[in-house]
């Protein structure tokens, strides 16, 4: 009964909704709204085979989301330098040119899961603001990271390279920020345990459905535990193993050379930052005394001239005719001083 009567509401929702999928490719258009005021336009599931040039230039969340791009080009972005957020996941992107992602200097975040890449643009390891990167669900079986510069410039905090057939986890120096890696569903043949020193501040690791070797198990258990980080996303370790053939981690993890130096530069960034604190907060209380003392000067100033000026504005002294007259007998009456306004 009541479903009858719910009924036409229903299908009015549902045309609504599928409204836009059935209108012909040309007459969907992206969207625009303001989200925790950022401009977002959401060019959805619009059949694109390129990014759109004609959008606000503004543009701080752009979702390009289940489309046909197939290719980036080093153009793609050069307008839109204020994006912040950069949903690309679900389309057919094979290749990026040089260069595509360089004018970003604002991204903190880029999904590209799901897509055809075969590597990652390295580019996008030096965006100055980048945090988070989704690369799941590519073909990254030969990932060549040989051209990457390290320690990389981007300060990332969370990185998914799920499902992407990797052997072994990409080498990317230190990160001392990446606090969560998603490695799940990758052939993770040839991995080493030594790849875990880079990241000092790791709290998750996903390493579910991946061949991970008994040994491997136990060594990332026990490392994320000396860690204080949880091993909730490892493969539970059936057997537990001689020492001489699974050698505990911490010689290639926490007491490396290369941990030492992640946790150095983030003591570093903080000694810095907190530097630039001081200075800044220093350089704050230079400038009120800079005011204060301006201030102080000018109005010392400013009280001079108007003495000054009251002084001039008095008229001098007059002999007064009375005087004048008594100068018939100076020695009789004193002179008397008048002056104009008194
Ligand atoms: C890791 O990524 C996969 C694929 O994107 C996802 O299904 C899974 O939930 C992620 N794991 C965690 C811990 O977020
Ligand atoms: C770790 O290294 C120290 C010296 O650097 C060595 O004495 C110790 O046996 C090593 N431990 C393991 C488990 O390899």
């Amino acid at each position: 009964m009541e479903l009858h009567w719910q009924l036409p509401a229903i299908i009015v929702c549902l045309q609504i909704l599928l409204a836009d999928a059935f209108l012909p490719p040309e007459e969907r258009k992206c969207k625009y709204a303001r989200i925790e005021r950022l401009l977002r336009i959401r060019c959805y599931n619009l059949d694109l085979k390129e990014v759109p040039q004609n959008l606000k230039t503004s543009v701080e969340v752009l979702d390009l989301s289940y489309n046909r791009i197939k290719k980036l080009k080093s153009d793609s972005f050069q307008k839109y330098t204020d994006i912040k957020f950069l949903m690309l996941y679900e389309n057919m992107i094979l290749s990026v040119e040089p260069g595509t992602f360089e004018p970003l200097t604002s991204l903190q975040e880029i999904d590209l899961s799901n897509n055809g890449l075969t590597t990652i643009p390295l580019e996008l390891f030096q965006l100055p603001r980048l945090r988070n990167l989704y690369i799941d669900s590519n073909e990254l079986k030969s990932l060549d990271l040989n051209a990457l510069e390290k320690p990389i410039r981007a300060p990332l905090e969370y990185l998914n390279i799920a499902k992407c057939e990797l052997k072994e986890l990409p080498d990317l120096g230190i990160m001392p920020k990446l606090w969560q890696l998603n490695a799940s569903m990758n052939p993770l043949q040839d991995f080493k345990i030594d790849s875990l020193a880079n990241l000092c501040h790791l709290r998750t690791i996903d390493l579910t459905k991946t061949q991970l070797s008994q040994c491997g198990c136990q060594q990332v258990t026990q490392h994320l535990t000396m860690l204080g980080a949880s091993p909730q996303y490892v493969p539970v370790c059936m057997e537990p193993l001689d020492i001489r053939e699974c050698p505990l981690p911490y010689n290639r993890t926490i007491h490396s050379a290369t941990f030492a130096s992640c946790q150095t530069s983030v003591e570093l960034a903080e000694t810095r930052s907190f530097w630039l604190f001081a200075a800044g907060c220093f350089g704050g209380v230079f400038v009120v005394l800079l005011v204060l003392l301006f201030c102080v000067i000018r109005c010392r100033r400013k009280r001079a001239q108007r003495r000054l000026r009251n002084a001039q504005q008095r008229k001098p002294f007059v002999i007064s005719p009375r005087n004048a007259i008594n100068n018939r007998k100076p020695e009789d009456e004193p002179l008397h001083c008048d002056t104009a306004h008194a």
